[in-house]
Formats: structure tokens, sequence, C-alpha cells
């Protein structure tokens, strides 16, 4: 218990930078690590511990660089292995930590290991991926691909299939095989000795997959997997460690988060990204939200991981369109809804994790049609349906809404030229509401969204309820209203939320001490009987 209340990433807020399109420092029109280097005041301002950075390796991009070609190297597009060593370097002085995103599902085609393992059948690689027998045209079995279309694909070398679960530019490794498990060990110590203090783990659950099974995640040997990489890299390191686990239950979350049993920190899950779509169906057969599910979702994992395991929080990442496009409102309440979004998570007991823009209130993009869009997984999605039928209006509904691309597009800085992200031309589109929605317009009002994650970053840091206390949902059948109370050792906090643009009525028997809020408050509220304005969010304590 002493142990578990000690750890760092307790109180500390993740950063999450998307560095294709966080900031470019040379002009190519592409973000690099000396432009992360050129904002690290930015991200001490806003009170971040730790930053996550999506891939950097080198990589032909099939997948903006989850198909990585070389684990220990840096993309010349990024910058140099001198450049990252620098960021290392800056970052200690700023006391910020570097989580680094390992993708050791499946590496790129171009990997040196792909390109030995598919010339010939003994090759001493050949075993490091998944190959089956089969004859063209007919695979080894229906197992699909998460970018749509046959998990296998047909090598003309050795007239055999092999697998992956994403593009056919990203084979799954083989991790049964025991020599691939240490490559993996050996490149993670790599970056343990180069100074790096976390890692985030791309689709983690489907690393003990059976595909012969057509078993995926959660397979029979993925935590001894988990346990052996504890063992054999990060357990005796003082590091922050999260796997990307999206079918997830609270059950496994446990299983990989309860400290005794020495595996990862955190996990993520996708459980309440999942809460507006077609149940059984995809993500682009659109279902509106009903708080009801969200907060059902959330509710059981605070629960679950209460005691033992821990949570990771997040509304966003690289994968997912912008919260407040999607669960806010982007129009007349954009400030107040995303303020209203960000109390309801940081609230909760976990780690947050901020996405690149979440904290300026990005949203969406208004994609117009096919060729806006540059995600392998959109472009897929978009020949595909269009084969089955789809409309095209039917297909960029579902597009804009879930797009992947949405979240991609470049940091808005400024007003001016690409919005500050590049001197030259940006790889990608800026959105148009760059002149409204900006960085240094934010850090000018004292007001802003950014203002209001700075203050719920400190929160987190001065109020041990913030962290340890425990959770309790309130009123779960409420259609409009997310409320919860957090405990800890006397002090009770309570945390309201308006999803919607009306007004909403909620009831608590006691008066609060208000700590934070959207809106204007009296520094003390009766809770006996009020009435939320539209996406109004309150933090309070609870007065005895
Ligand atoms: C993860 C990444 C995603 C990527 C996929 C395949 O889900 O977050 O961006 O496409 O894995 O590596
Ligand atoms: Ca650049």
């Amino acid at each position: 218990m002493k142990d578990m209340k000690e750890k760092w990433w307790k109180n500390s807020v993740v950063y999450q930078i998307y560095p294709r399109s966080f900031c470019d420092s040379n002009g190519d029109g592409i973000g690099d690590i000396n432009g992360i280097r050129s904002k690290l005041w930015y991200l001490k301002e806003l009170g971040v511990d730790i930053i996550w950075i999506n891939p950097v390796y080198p990589s032909p991009n099939a997948d903006n660089g989850y198909d990585v070609a070389d684990y220990c190297g840096i993309s010349e597009e990024y910058g140099s292995l001198e450049d990252m060593k620098a960021l290392i370097q800056e970052c200690e002085n700023y006391d910020i930590k570097i989580m680094m995103d390992l993708v050791m599902n499946h590496t790129s085609d171009e990997h040196p290991w792909f390109m030995e393992a598919k010339s010939t059948k003994d090759n001493p690689y050949r075993d490091y991926y998944i190959w089956r027998k089969g004859e063209p045209g007919n695979p080894p079995n229906d197992l699909q691909a998460c970018f749509g279309g046959s998990a296998w694909e047909y090598s003309d070398e050795t007239g055999e299939y092999y697998l992956h679960m994403f593009d056919k530019k990203q084979p799954d490794l083989n991790w049964e095989n025991e020599a691939v498990r240490n490559e993996l060990w050996k490149m993670m110590n790599y970056w343990i000795d180069l100074g790096i203090k976390g890692f985030r783990m791309d689709v983690m659950d489907m690393v003990g997959k059976v595909p012969d099974e057509k078993i995926i995640q959660n397979g029979p040997k993925l935590h001894q997997y988990i346990q052996e990489m504890n063992r054999e890299t990060f357990g005796d390191r003082d590091m922050i460690t999260v796997g990307e686990c999206g079918g997830s239950y609270p059950e496994v979350g446990r299983l990989y988060s309860d400290p005794e049993r020495k595996e990862l920190d955190m996990i993520f899950t996708f459980e309440h990204m999942l809460v507006d779509e077609l149940p059984g169906k995809q993500k682009w057969d659109l279902k509106e939200l009903d708080l009801r599910d969200l907060k059902r979702v959330f509710g059981k994992w605070q629960q679950e991981l209460g005691e033992k395991g821990w949570n990771s929080l997040f509304w966003n990442n690289h994968d997912f369109p912008r919260v407040v496009s999607r669960w806010g409102n982007d129009g007349a309440y954009r400030e107040k809804s995303a303020k209203m979004l960000a109390t309801a998570l940081h609230g909760m007991k976990g780690t947050p994790y901020i996405y690149q823009g979440e904290e300026i209130g990005m949203t969406n993009f208004p994609f117009k049609g096919e060729g806006d869009f540059d995600d392998v997984e959109s472009i897929n999605m978009y020949r595909e349906r269009t084969e089955q039928g789809y409309s095209e209006e039917e297909i960029m509904k579902s597009l804009c809404a879930k797009s992947r691309d949405n979240a991609r597009t470049p940091m808005q800085w400024n007003d001016g030229h690409e919005a500050g992200f590049t001197k030259g031309t940006a790889w990608y589109h800026i959105n148009p509401n760059y002149r409204e929605i900006n960085a240094e317009q934010a850090l000018e009002d004292p007001n802003s969204i950014f203002h209001y994650y700075q203050q719920l970053i400190r929160l987190r840091k001065e109020k041990p309820v913030l962290v340890h206390g425990a959770f309790e949902m309130l009123c779960p059948e409420d259609e409009t209203i997310f409320a919860y109370t957090r405990e800890w050792e006397g002090t009770k906090w309570l945390i309201v939320c308006n999803f919607y643009d009306k007004l909403a009525e909620f009831k608590y028997p006691a008066k609060g001490r208000v700590i934070l809020s959207n809106y204007e408050q009296e520094p003390e509220l009766s809770l006996e009987q009020i009435k939320l304005r539209p996406y109004e969010a309150i933090i309070c304590q609870i007065m005895v």
C-alpha cells in the first residue's frame, strides 16, 4: 500500500506529441525533434511531467511511423540520434520525462529482419514472423486485418502467406520465438540506457495471439510475455509503462496493472471510446452518445481498479477524433465544453493523458471529400465502403466523425503563416479555425482552456484526494449529468458536470466550497438543489 502511494506517475500528467504535426524546425513542412525541443517551455508552462512521443524511428510511413524499419534509429525526417540525445538532456533540465512509443507487435516489411525472413524458408530470420502454407487467392483462414481485407498476404518469393494484423506493410512478429523477444528486450534496454523514462507499448494485447485459432487479443501467453519483459528490462528501473490494450476489460486491466504481478503500470483501454458506435459493428457505424453508457464504463473501471491496479485517463489520441467535437460542442460552447470534459476526466482516479492541441480546444477538421484524407485506415475505408455500395454522403459522415486524420492536423501555434507550425508548407491541412484557436491566443487569455488545464494539473500535484481518493459514481441513470465523489482521509470532493447545452438539475445534500469551475461561482454553494448551466462543471469540497 505504501509503495502504491509513492509512485511519482500517480500525480503526474502525460502530454502526447504526434511529432509529424507538432512543430517543424527546418521548414520542410514536417514536425521534428528540434521542433519539440523548441516548445519545451510551453509544456513546462502547462505543467505536464511526461511527454509521450509517437514513433520517430526510420519508417516507410505506410502507417505514419507504426511500421518501424529500425528500432534503434531516428528517422531522417525527424532529425538524428544526436537531436534525440539533446532532447533527452534538455527534458532533464526541465524535469520532464520522455516516454517512447514501442511498436513490438509488428515491424515494417522493410525492416532487415523481414527482408531476410521473406527471402528463403530456411533463413535464420524466417521464424521471426508468422508464416503459413496456402495457395494464392486462398489464405490460411479468414482473419481480417484491422485496416480492412485479409490479415494474410501471399509472398511470392517462397510461396507462403505471412500474417499482418494491420497493413500488409506491417508483418506481425512471432513472439513465440524466444530470439524475437530477446531482440526486443535488447532494444528496450538500449533506450533505457539513453535516458528514456517511460514506454507506451503499441497494441500490447495482441502479442500473445494464436492466429490458427483466430485468437488475437488476450492470448494465453500474453501475461507470461509481459512478465518476462518486466524482468528483462524496466522491472528494476523507476519508469512509467503503459500498454495499449484496446480489447481489455477491467478484470484483465487489473492483471496488467496490479503491482504485485510485475507487469505494467497501467493500460489504455478503448472501452469508453466505443460507446458511440453500433454494438458489434465497426467504428464507422455511428450511434449517438448515451451518457449513461459512458458513465457505466468509467464507473466500472474506476471501481474495479480501485485498490489494485491503476487507470490511465484519456479522451483523445492520434487514433481518435477531437473530443470537443465528439462529445462536447465545437460551436458556441467550445470553451465551456472543453473545460467541462477536462474536469470530468481529470477528476477521476488515474494518470491523465493530454493529446496535443486538446489543451487549446482544437476541433475536428472540415473534410470535404476523399482527397482530403491521408491515413491508410480512412483511405481503405473509403474504398471498401464505396465498393460495398454505401453512398458518398454516408461515408463522409462517418469519416468526418471518426477519421484519425481529425487528430493529425498540425498544431495551431499562432494566427500567422501555417498557424506557426512551419515556415514552409505543412505536410497536411491546417484547420481553418487556427486564427481563433491557437496557443498564442490561449497563453494571453487568463480564462483560456489552456489555463484551465494548467489549474487541473496543478491541483493533482497539490491535493492528494485527487490522486488517491476513493471514487464513487453518483446518479448513474441521469442522462445529462456526470457526477462523482472522491474521498481521502476525511476530505471529500464532488465533481459534477453537465454534458449538454441545456439547463440540468442536480441535488446533493450538503454545502460545497468551490475549488474549480468553468463558470463564475460563489465561493460556497448549497448543493441541495442546483441548476447547472450549459456544460457547467464544478469541483467542490464537501463542507461538514
Ligand atoms: C496502434 C496505434 C495506431 C497504429 C496501430 C498499428 O493502435 O496507435 O496508430 O495504426 O497501432 O501499429
Ligand atoms: Ca522538419
